[in-house]
C-alpha cells in the first residue's frame, strides 16, 4: 500500500500546530515561568524559540520529507546503521511523554464536565475544598477513568488515518483553540485586575536571569524543545507524509509564530484571572493552575461557563497534540513491521495507558517523567539529531531544504553552520546543566 500523504499544505500546517500548542503552552508554560522568575524568563525562552527552535525544526522537516520514514526508519537511511539508535531513543520518548500526557490530558476533560454538573463554586469558599478537588480529580479511579478516555480518542483519530483522522480532526480543532483563546484573552481585558495582571507578566527582572542562569537556561531549552514538539520525531513523522515539495522555512515560520504567540496570549489569560480572584502566581508546579484557576472561576464573573470553556479548549489543545505522538509510534510499527494502522493504533494506545497508570496512583510519578523526559530526554535527543544532521547528513540536508525554496545565496550552507556549532553548543550545555 502506497504511504498515505496529507491532502492539503494547510492540513501539514494545521496538524503541526495541533502537534506544537497543547499543554506545553497552556499548563506547563505558566507554571514554570512562574517557577523560574516570570517575565525574565520568557525572554530567554524566547530567544531560544527563535535561536535554536526554528532551525531544529528544520532539522526534523527535512529528515522526514527526504526520506518519507518514522525516525528509526529515516535515520537508518540517511546515517548507519547505528544512527537508528537515535530513532528508538524518539520511540521510547513519546511512549514516556504520551502516558503522563494523557492523564494530565485528563485532568482537563474532568474540570470540563465538572463546570457543566457543578461549577467551580466549591472552591471558592475555602482554598482547601479547591486542593481536596484537585485531589479527587488527579488520582484514584477519576483519574484513571479519564486517562482512559483520553486515550480512546486519541487512538481513534490515529486509527482513521493521515487525512480522514489527523486532517480532518485539526481542521476543527485548531481554529477552535485559536478562536476561544482570543475569547478568553478579550474577557481577561475587562477584569478589572488586569492592568495589574499584565504588569506582572510583562516586566522582566534582569537580576533575576544572572542569578539563577543554571537553572533558566535547562528550563528554557526543556520548554522551547516540548512546546515545538522536538526532541522524539513528531516533526519528523509529520513531514514524511508530506508528498510534495514546497517551502519548508515557510512551513516552520507559520508553526513557530503561532505556537509562540499561542504560549505568550495564554498569560493574557491566565494571569488576569488569578489576580482578579486576588491570587498571586506562585510556584506550587503541576498541580497549581488547577487548584487556583478553580478558585478564580468562582469568583469572576460568569466564572462558571468562561471556566468551562477554558478547560474544554485545553482538552482539545492536548488531543491535538497527543494524537501526534501516538502517530510516530504508530508509523514505526506500520513502517518498520508492516502492521495496519488499526492494529497499531489500538495496540499502542493500550501500551500507553498501562504506563500512564501510576501517575493516576501518585503525582511523584508526573513530576518524575515529566522533568526526566522534559530536561534530559528531549534534549538529548535534539542534541543527537542536530549532531547528525549537522555533521553527518548535512549535505542531504542542505540539498533537501533547498527544494522549493531555492539556494538563495547560501540560505542552506548558514543554516547547516548554525545548526552545526550554535544550536549544538547550546543545547550541549543546556543538557549538562540539566543532568547535574
Ligand atoms: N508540543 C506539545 C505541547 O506544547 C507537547 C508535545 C511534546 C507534543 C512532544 C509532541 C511531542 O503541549
Ligand atoms: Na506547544
Amino acid at each position: 500500500m502506497a504511504r498515505e500523504t496529507w491532502a492539503t499544505r494547510v492540513g501539514f500546517i494545521l496538524a503541526a500546530v495541533g502537534s506544537a500548542v497543547g499543554l506545553g503552552n497552556i499548563w506547563r508554560f505558566p507554571f514554570i515561568t512562574g517557577q523560574e522568575g516570570g517575565s525574565a524568563f520568557l525572554l530567554v525562552y524566547l530567544a531560544f524559540i527563535a535561536l535554536i527552535g526554528f532551525p531544529a525544526l528544520l532539522v526534523e522537516f527535512v529528515v522526514g520529507r527526504r526520506t518519507e520514514l518514522n525516525p528509526v526508519g529515516a535515520l537508518q537511511e540517511l546515517g548507519s546503521g547505528a544512527w537508528r539508535y537515535v530513532g528508538y531513543l524518539f520511540v521510547a520518548t513519546g511512549f514516556i511523554i504520551l502516558s503522563y500526557y494523557s492523564v494530565v490530558a485528563g485532568w482537563f476533560l474532568r474540570y470540563t464536565v465538572i463546570g457543566v454538573t457543578d461549577g467551580y463554586a466549591a472552591g471558592a469558599a475555602d482554598p482547601e475544598a479547591a486542593e481536596a478537588l484537585f485531589g479527587s480529580v488527579a488520582t484514584g479511579l477519576d483519574s484513571l477513568l479519564f486517562h482512559a478516555l483520553f486515550m480512546v480518542l486519541v487512538v481513534a483519530i490515529i486509527a482513521a488515518g493521515i487525512r480522514s483522522g489527523i486532517e480532518v480532526a485539526v481542521k476543527v480543532m485548531v481554529p477552535a483553540i485559536i478562536v476561544l483563546l482570543i475569547g478568553l484573552a478579550a474577557y481577561g481585558f475587562t477584569l478589572d485586575a488586569s492592568a495589574e495582571a499584565y504588569a506582572y507578566y510583562l516586566s522582566p527582572d534582569f537580576g533575576v536571569i544572572a542569578e539563577n542562569w543554571t537553572s533558566i537556561l535547562p528550563a528554557a531549552a526543556g520548554q522551547a524543545f516540548f512546546t515545538l514538539s522536538l526532541g522524539m520525531g513528531v516533526m519528523i513523522t509529520y513531514a514524511s507524509y508530506l508528498g510534495e515539495d514546497r517551502n519548508l522555512a515557510e512551513d516552520a515560520g507559520i508553526i513557530v509564530g503561532l505556537d509562540t504567540a499561542i504560549a505568550v496570549i495564554v498569560g493574557f489569560v491566565v494571569f488576569p484571572f488569578l489576580f482578579a480572584a486576588g491570587l498571586t502566581p506562585g510556584d506550587g508546579g503541576a498541580g497549581e493552575i488547577f487548584v487556583s484557576l478553580t478558585a478564580a472561576f468562582a469568583e469572576i464573573p460568569a466564572g462558571r461557563v468562561i471556566g468551562t470553556v477554558f478547560f474544554a479548549m485545553v482538552g482539545i489543545a492536548a488531543l491535538s497534540s497527543a494524537i501526534s505522538i501516538l502517530e510516530v509510534l504508530a508509523s514505526y510499527l506500520m513502517d518498520e513491521f508492516g502492521v495496519d494502522r488499526v492494529p497499531a493504533a489500538a495496540g499502542l494506545g493500550v501500551a500507553v495507558f498501562v504506563l500512564g497508570v501510576p501517575v493516576t496512583v501518585d503525582l511523584v510519578f508526573l513530576d518524575l517523567l515529566d522533568l526526566f523526559a522534559d530536561s534530559i530526554l528531549l534534549v538529548l535527543g535534539a542534541l543527537l539529531l542536530a549532531l547528525f544532521v549537522g555533521w553527518v547528513a548535512s549535505d542531504a540536508a542542505r540539498e533537501e531544504l533547498e527544494i522549493g525554496i531555492g539556494d538563495l545565496g547560501g540560505l542552506g550552507e548558514a543554516w547547516i553552520w548554525v545548526v552545526r556549532i550554535p544550536v549544538v553548543v547550546v543545547v550541549a550545555v543546556s543538557l549538562y546543566l540539566g543532568v547535574v
